[in-house]
């Protein structure tokens, strides 16, 4: 069978290997992917669509007779393109434009967890920048979290240590208008403590299945300090998630959330990212996300020991409980390489050097490419997030010092990775 995913990033890259691994699978189209896909060979190659392209994409897979589309960033998501290949007749996995509300929309995510009864932050909503000012200066407690509604690339969350630093957010989203529409409603909920951490089902909407949950480094810094990126890297499996507390997000969560989904006539299918904060093992959702993270995806796919597309295929089918779901039974840890200067503005176009024999001698480690392509025929840098490094082994602080030991193969200009990837679950 062919399939088409769509991304271009490092979580898109780790689909695509997840994918070129299931012997049902002739071909591997990744629109428009990155210098690491455009590697790959074999079976897997590059097209040159981008994501939100779903006009050309929807083309593209009826022209190529796509079996299987798998969607990975959210932004496609939200421009409806499940619903559009549902509609044309193309199997597609990712939720629908409604669904994915879960992820486009805080505002639908908090009043869905509200009527649902899922833990989540106290929260209220402003449409404006009177009342939000008003709520501020009746409110005592801080710190507040100030969140435009609408999808903006992972930088729509303001934790406000005080109330100065809350009406500074309130101005720059309602009067600056700094994510723009994005901030047309805007939540403040309290501040959760404890410790985050990643966990992802694969759904048809009623019957799930857990990747092993797995905890991001959103910090630019070392020990979490610093401004938040895209994420610097991630291990599974994490220990913070016990048995015991993914048998609450169980029953707390996942089971409310799918059955709260199908009650409101929009059953959720595809990956769900359940971001979640956990505090004496009692687990509160800081966030969905309508599709795998990025680079949690790096982690846990690795891990994965059935066949994706197996799997993936009896989802769509309404067979998920007749395939088998398992994982490896090691743990995995990847490191990123980001460009000098990122989050914030940083330079492109520097050459990348790979000591490919050194990487190959090293088992169980693998690149996942994210800001990479191929300029005359050179691989260079060519985004924030660049690449990532993933070492799989028995122990977690195997995996992890095998990843580092890997970093030191790769290398571009002013490349900046994180020191401490893994080292609070190492205690
Ligand atoms: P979100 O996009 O909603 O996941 O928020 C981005 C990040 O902001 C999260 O990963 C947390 O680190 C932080 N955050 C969001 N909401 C809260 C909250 N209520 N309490 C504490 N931290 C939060
Ligand atoms: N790693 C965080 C995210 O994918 O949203």
């Amino acid at each position: 069978m062919k399939v088409l995913i769509v991304g271009g990033g490092g979580r898109e890259h780790a689909l695509a290997w997840a994918v070129a691994r299931s012997e049902k699978v002739s071909k591997v189209y990744v629109a428009p992917g990155n210098g690491g896909t455009a590697m790959m060979g074999g079976k897997v190659g590059n097209v040159a669509l981008k994501a939100t392209d779903v006009d050309g994409l929807l083309r593209f897979a009826l022209d190529e007779s796509i079996d299987l589309t798998v969607i990975g960033p959210e932004q496609p998501l939200e421009a409806g393109i499940v619903d559009r290949f549902s509609g044309s007749g193309k199997k597609v996995f990712g939720p629908t434009k409604y669904a994915a509300q879960l992820e486009t929309s805080k505002v639908f995510a908090k009043e869905f967890m509200r009527r649902n009864g899922i833990p989540t932050a106290a929260y209220e909503v402003f449409r404006d920048y009177v009342s939000a000012k008003d709520f501020l200066e009746r409110t005592t407690v801080f710190p507040q979290v100030i969140k435009a509604s609408g999808l903006a690339a992972g930088k729509g969350v303001i934790v406000a240590e005080t109330r100065d630093d809350a009406m500074r957010a309130i101005d720059d989203l309602f009067e600056k208008r700094i994510f723009g529409k994005a901030a047309d409603e805007v939540v403040i909920e309290s501040f959760l403590t404890g410790q985050e951490a990643s966990v992802f089902v694969l759904t048809d909407g009623t019957d799930y299945r857990f990747f092993l949950p797995s905890q991001d480094h959103k910090r630019i810094g070392d020990g979490d300090t610093g401004k938040n990126t895209g994420g610097m890297g991630a291990y599974a499996p994490a220990p913070l998630v016990s048995e015991e507390v993914l048998k609450k997000v169980e029953k707390q969560v996942v089971i409310p959330t799918l059955e709260g989904m199908r009650k409101e006539g929009s059953p959720y299918t595809g990956f769900l990212y359940i971001g979640l904060m956990i505090e004496n093992g009692e687990p509160s959702v800081v966030e969905y996300n309508a599709r795998l993270g990025d680079p949690e995806a790096q982690v846990v796919l690795p891990l994965l020991e059935s066949d994706l597309v197996t799997v993936i295929e009896a989802s769509l089918n309404g067979t998920l409980g007749e395939v088998s779901f398992e994982m490896k039974g090691e743990a995995a840890t990847t490191v990123v390489l980001a460009s000098k200067g990122y989050p914030d503005s940083y330079e492109k176009g520097k050459e990348i050097s790979v000591v490919e024999s050194k990487l190959k001698e090293l088992d169980n480690v693998m690149l996942f490419h994210a800001g990479t392509s191929f300029d005359g025929g050179v691989l260079k840098t060519a985004g924030g997030r660049v690449l990532s490094v993933t070492a799989q082994a028995p122990t977690l602080k195997e995996s992890i010092d095998l990843a580092y030991s890997a970093v030191g193969y790769v290398d571009f200009d002013g490349a900046y990775y994180r020191r401490d990837i893994g080292a609070k679950a190492l205690f």
